[in-house]
């Protein structure tokens, strides 16, 4: 007779209700793979008189400590979200000697830390496969795959939500708002969306995979965040003319002695970047190592199903170390301590589009105004005219990020310069810091 592997539920929203799905539909291969059958036995809700058939069979509780004090379950499975009370409930679990899987990336890039400590002093598991890339196992590929590379450099497309927004902005036009919508009922958005569209959600990510990447702590304090809610029509129209798609990245690098350059923001990607073609709910994360050179990661970055792979491929790892006796697995790997290079000193190629008089001598001032800031000009053009003005778009070479800044502030004191409409970076091959 086996006796089955317990877990505890924590949240049973999109995920949640995604792994109980999973966890029910492919029992037969689980016990297989793991020795033991795995079952939940707690869910843990909030309101536990509200009506939850997909949770049929299963023992509902409001009680935390209820689980805590349950001997039988050995994996609590956190997918709340949020760091309040998730954070303290993933303590508690590990102080009383459970092991705890996670996707949230909330958690791990601010207090991962904290986990990591607790996990060590307890002997037990803290695993958070899903809490960057979705269904894309890449958590483990670089603490243990690609472990023998110097890892120089991680970009990748990180958010299933904006990626699916740009897509469809992209293909149809799409109005902004509706498209937004579209992504939350597919339940790919945060509980609060402004955590995807403002770009924080990514940027947890880029300080999960930094941290992984360089084996040094990268804090969400220390990456650089912009989202996409300053992206036009107009600005997608531009970037298809110039042979562009827009992408929200996130972006990192290790510049030796210069620090770790880690950022998420929107940018102009060349068509045939092999980036550009991640369209809708897909992510793509994209690692150059020295040994083995480049390595693309791909799959659904978000929604019910493909997150719960992330999060059974977790329990599973558990599991089976529990039924070989051996449960503790790599634990922290940031055993180095890097500089964080500052954003003023990163270098990037930039897209600038301006509302100028229509008017003799305007072209040559900008680019004066340009070149006295030590910006270089790959390309003009002007297209549109906006009521009486005239829409001007730059594409600049390879410059120091404070010297766009500066070349900004100058712009805008031309009397001839009434609007800068948008400036976003475009991606080329190399880029870093000079
Ligand atoms: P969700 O749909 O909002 O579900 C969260 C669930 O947690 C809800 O059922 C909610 O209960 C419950 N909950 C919240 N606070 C609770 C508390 N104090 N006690 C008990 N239950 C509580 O969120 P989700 O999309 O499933 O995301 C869950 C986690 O996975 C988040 O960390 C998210 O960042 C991460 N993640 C999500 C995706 C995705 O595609 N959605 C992908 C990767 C990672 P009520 O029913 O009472 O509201
Ligand atoms: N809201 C997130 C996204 C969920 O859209 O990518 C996956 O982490």
């Amino acid at each position: 007779m086996k006796h089955p592997i317990k877990i505890a539920l924590l949240g049973s929203g999109t995920v949640g209700t995604g792994v109980v799905r999973v966890l029910k539909e492919n029992a037969h291969e689980i016990e297989q793979k793991v020795g033991m059958p795995v079952e939940i036995k707690t869910v843990l809700v909030r309101d536990i008189h509200k009506k939850r058939p997909y949770l049929e069979g299963l023992q509902l509780t409001d009680d935390m400590d209820s689980i805590l004090r349950d001997d039988d379950i050995s994996i609590v499975i956190e997918l709340m979200g949020g760091i309040h009370p998730a954070r303290e409930y993933m303590l508690a679990a590990m102080q009383a000697g459970k092991h705890v899987v996670t996707a949230n990336k909330d958690v791990v890039a601010q207090f991962g830390r904290d986990m990591f400590e607790m996990a060590e002093q307890r002997q037990v598991e803290f695993l958070f496969e899903a809490s960057v890339g979705g269904g894309i196992p890449i958590v483990t590929p670089l603490k243990e795959c690609l472990t023998a590379n110097r890892i120089t450099e991680v970009m990748g497309i990180v958010n299933g939500t904006t990626n699916y927004m740009l897509t469809k902005m992209t293909q149809g036009g799409s109005d902004y708002a509706a498209v937004l919508k579209e992504a939350q009922e597919k339940g790919y958005a945060e509980a609060d969306p402004a955590a995807d569209v403002g770009g924080l959600d990514a940027a947890r990510k880029a300080a999960i995979l930094a941290s992984l990447a360089f084996n040094t702590r990268v804090g969400l304090e220390n990456v650089s965040v912009e989202g996409i809610t300053h992206i036009t029509p107009e600005d997608i129209v531009y970037a298809r003319e110039l042979g562009y798609v827009i992408k929200l990245l996130a972006i990192a690098r290790d510049l030796g002695g210069q620090g770790v350059d880690v950022r998420v923001h929107p940018s102009f990607l060349p068509v045939g970047h092999p980036l550009a073609a991640v369209s809708d709910v897909y992510n793509a994360i994209f690692i150059k190592g020295n040994a083995i050179g480049e390595a693309m990661f791909y799959g659904r970055g978000a929604g019910a199903l493909p997150t719960a792979s992330a999060v059974i491929a977790d329990i599973v790892a558990v599991a089976r170390g529990l039924v070989k006796g051996n449960a503790q697995g790599i634990g922290c790997t940031c055993f180095e301590k890097k500089p964080i290079c500052p954003l003023e000193d990163t270098v990037s190629a930039y897209y600038i589009r301006l509302l100028v008089a229509d008017q003799p001598g305007v072209l040559g001032a900008i680019a004066t105004t340009f070149g006295e800031q030590d910006v270089s000009l790959n390309s003009v053009i002007q297209t549109r005219r906006v009521g009486s003005q005239a829409e001007i778009v730059v594409v600049t070479h390879q410059v120091q990020h404070k010297k766009i800044l500066q070349a900004e502030q100058c712009l805008t004191q031309l009397p001839v310069v009434s609007k800068i409409s948008n400036v976003i970076r475009v991606e080329t091959a190399a880029e870093g810091k000079v």
